[in-house]
This record gives C-alpha cells, structure tokens and sequence, in this order.
C-alpha cells in the first residue's frame, strides 16, 4: 500500500515509525516530514493546509491512504475534499472536526449528547461577558475560553474574576487570536488530575487506546507558560478498568450517538480530555486527532499493525474487521521525554546542530544500532546545507522508551536523553512524576 502522512512533527514519525513496521507498506510519503521522517519515509514539500496541492499529489501518486497528523487540515476540510476525489482518508470531515475547531460548538454537543462537563455560558460581546464574571464568578476561579483554534492558547484558567477580565479584554478587544476570539466560553473550574482516552473511530464501532497524561507546562512541576507538551507517559496508572468502563459509557457512547443523530461522518482518532476527581469524571475537551506526545508514548505499546487499523477506520468498516484486525497491546508502560529549544514557548533559536543521534534513530522496527524498546522521535528538526541534522522548532526530538514498568521506562528515556546534546536543549526532568507518586 501506497500511504500519505500528513505533517511534520513527532507524532507524525511516530505515526511513520509505526506504519513502516507494516508488511502490507510499499510505499510512504509524508508532507512536509522532518530529518527524523526522512529515513523512513519520502517527505514532499507540501504544506499540511495546502489541500489543492496534497489531493493533486495523492491522486498523481496513487495514494491508497492518507493519515493526518495535525487539526489546522482537518478543520479545513481536507478530509472532506480527499473523500469526495475517491481518495481514503484517516481523519474526520470539516463538520467533524468542528468538536475541535469551535469550543462553543463542542460544548453545546457535549450538553446536547449528554456528556458531563463544566458548566459554561457562551459571549460574543464585551459587555455581557463581564457581567457574567461580575454576577457569577467574584473571588472564584473561571476559565475563560476562545472558541476557535488558537494553537494551545487561547484558554486560561483564572483564579478570579479580575484575572479573568483581564484575559476577557485580551481576547474580544485586543483580538489576540483574531476571528477565534469572537465568541468566549465562561467556564466553571474544575479540579481534580487530567487524563487522555484517546479512540479510533468510524463512527459506529470505537476501539479504545490504553490512557495517557502529558505535561503540558514548561516548568518542573508543572510549572510556567503552556508548550504543545514536554512529555507524557502511557498507560496513565489513574485509569482504573472500571473508570475505563465509565469513559466508554460516559463520553464515547454518547459521542458516537451523538454523531449518528447529527449525520456526521467521522472516521479518525477522537481525543478526550478528561478531569478526573473523586471518581467523577469531566470531559475538558475534545481532540479530533492523535496527540502530540501523547501519540509517541501509545503507538510503541501498540505490538499489532496499525495500518490495517487505519485503513479500516477509513473505509468504515471498523466493526467487520475487528476480528481479523486481533489489536493487540504490550504489557508495558511507554514515557516521552520532549527536548526542546531553550526560549520555547518563547522565542528560540534555530539551526543548531545535534549530535549525538545515533543511538536512537529507528530506521524501523529497532533498526541498526537501536537499543530495544527505545525510540527517537524528531519534531522540530531539518538538514542543513552540509546535510547535518539541526533543530527547526521549539519541540526538537522526543525520546520515548518502553519497558514492563513506568519507572524503568523513564530511566531509560532519561539516559538516552543524556547522549543527545545540542547548544541550547531544555528538557524537563520530571517526566512521570504524577503516576510515580501513586
Ligand atoms: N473547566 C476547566 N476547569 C479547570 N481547568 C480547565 C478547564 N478547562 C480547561 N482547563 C485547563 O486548560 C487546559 C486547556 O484547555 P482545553 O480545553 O484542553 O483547550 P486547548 O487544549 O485547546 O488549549 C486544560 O488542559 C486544563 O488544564
Ligand atoms: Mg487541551
């Protein structure tokens, strides 16, 4: 099979990685891929939004699947645009990816389908949205929300109401995420520990992804601005079997209802974002495509092939092929450690050259010199005119390693990350550390 990636980060070599295993493979490209990619796959320079471009190349290329990693596409539609030239995709249609694009959206489906999840109310101007803060939320934590895509920033969760107003005025009058903050979500704090079930969908049979928890802070502790993720760890020792029960029956039944009553097509990974407290469990958000990082802790725990998985999903035909698809997992736990440029989310500098690859880079299946149960996975990262591998990003490689037991699984990322030097590499070392205290 002849098989499209689309994007360029560490879930998408992931993805790669894993797809390469296969034996039904023949053929991988990836748009635009990274250094890391390029071992495994032909990356075509072609932007993951250029949507013209990537269904003339897959129709020219005769793509038999395309796989796609980031939302920015999906929410344009490419999915959609694919389907309707004949081509199968992995990823849900614009409408679809709504559940992400539009966070009032969403919550209005997860009140409608019946999901728990925070009280809200939903503004689009000024005015009424302070006077909600002042009637409701005086001296109380809130969580304001812009509705629309704003790269994992446009949310902040506010001590009280004055913090809250401040971020109220960033969003509707400085239009600081432009056309994604002309409606706000006011949002009842929640607390408790969050937690990732991730699923693959067509829609009408769902298969669930073992659980995960990322870090999302810059800092030790969980501490500072937001990144895309420093680090995450699989499966999360929070997710009992029984709360496992309680997520399907919860969340991801009443979202398959729910698409099925609104006509929705949707064949891809749904993400849940959950808030777990005292057995209760919230549903923070929606995702409607693999994390990152969560994606390189999960898929190396995945010991059967997953693109027959995904080629499944596509054709919709989940349910049918679950027997003869035999998904099978590891008995082991997986941690990402993200080494990054110093600065990030921040600005940072680029072109440094790394050193110290080797012991990590896996062409496939733990390829020469790969140690067993390590994995290099490349983000941010591109060759420079002398061929070397430099850094091209903020998240610069992520290492993930497996092992029977979280702890050993860390220490393993841990010393590979240590081989790997680059002028300006932050990671943090506290990967894992909420699951450790368990
Ligand atoms: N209702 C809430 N109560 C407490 N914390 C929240 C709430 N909603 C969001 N958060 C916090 O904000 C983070 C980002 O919110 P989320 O809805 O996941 O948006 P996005 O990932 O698109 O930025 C969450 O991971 C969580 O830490
Ligand atoms: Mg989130």
């Amino acid at each position: 099979m002849r098989v499209l990636i689309v994007g360029g980060g560490g879930r998408e070599h992931t993805l790669a990685w894993k797809l390469a295993q296969s034996p039904f493979l023949s053929r991988l490209y990836c748009a635009p891929g990274n250094a890391g990619i390029a071992a495994l796959a032909e990356c075509i320079d072609l932007s993951p939004v250029d949507i013209d471009g990537l269904c003339q190349f897959a129709l020219k290329e005769k793509i038999d699947l395309t796989v796609v990693g980031p939302e920015a596409p999906l929410a344009a539609g490419l999915a959609d645009r694919f389907r309707g030239a004949g081509l199968k995709v992995f990823g849900p249609g614009r409408s679809g990816a709504r559940l992400e694009s539009s966070k009032v959206w969403a919550k209005d489906r997860m009140r409608r389908w019946g999901i728990p999840t925070a009280d809200f109310a939903v503004f689009s101007e000024y005015g009424a949205a302070a006077r909600h803060l002042e009637q409701h939320y005086v001296n109380k934590p809130v969580v304001v929300k812009a509705d629309g895509l704003a790269a994992g920033k446009g949310v902040v969760v506010a001590p009280e109401s004055a913090a809250a107003e401040k971020a109220l005025r960033q969003i509707m009058i400085e239009k600081a995420f432009g056309a994604a903050g002309e409606q706000v979500l006011l949002e009842e704090c929640l607390f408790g520990e969050e937690l990732s079930v991730l699923a693959i969908t067509d829609g009408r049979e769902l298969v669930m992804l073992p659980s995960a928890q990322d870090h999302k802070a810059i800092g030790e502790g969980d501490r500072g601005p937001n990144t895309g993720g420093m680090g995450a760890y699989a499966p999360a020792p929070l997710l009992t079997a029984e709360l496992a029960r309680k997520v399907e029956r919860a969340v991801f039944r009443p979202f398959l209802a729910g698409l099925r009553a609104e006509g929705i097509d949707y064949r891809g990974v749904i993400y849940a974002g959950l808030m777990i407290s005292d057995r209760e469990i919230d549903l923070l958000e929606f995702n409607v495509r693999f994390g990152d990082p969560e994606t390189q802790a999960l898929l190396p725990l995945l010991r059967s092939d997953l693109l027959p998985l995904l080629l499944a999903t596509a054709e919709g035909r989940l349910e049918q092929a679950l027997s003869s698809l035999d998904i099978q997992w590891r008995e082991a736990s997986a941690a990402c450690v993200v080494l990054a440029s110093d600065g990030y989310p921040g600005p940072y500098k680029s072109g440094k050259v790394i050193h110290g690859l080797v012991q990590g880079d896996p062409p496939a299946a733990g390829g020469t010199g790969a140690e067993e149960g390590l994995a290099l996975f490349h983000a941010g990262t591109a060759f420079d005119r002398s061929g070397r591998i430099v850094t091209a990003g903020g998240r610069v490689l992520g290492v993930t390693a497996w092992a029977q037991e979280l702890p050993e699984a860390l220490q393993k990322a841990y010393r590979a990350v240590e081989q790997i030097k680059f002028e300006g590499c932050y990671y943090r070392r506290d990967i894992g550390h909420r699951a450790l205290k368990r």
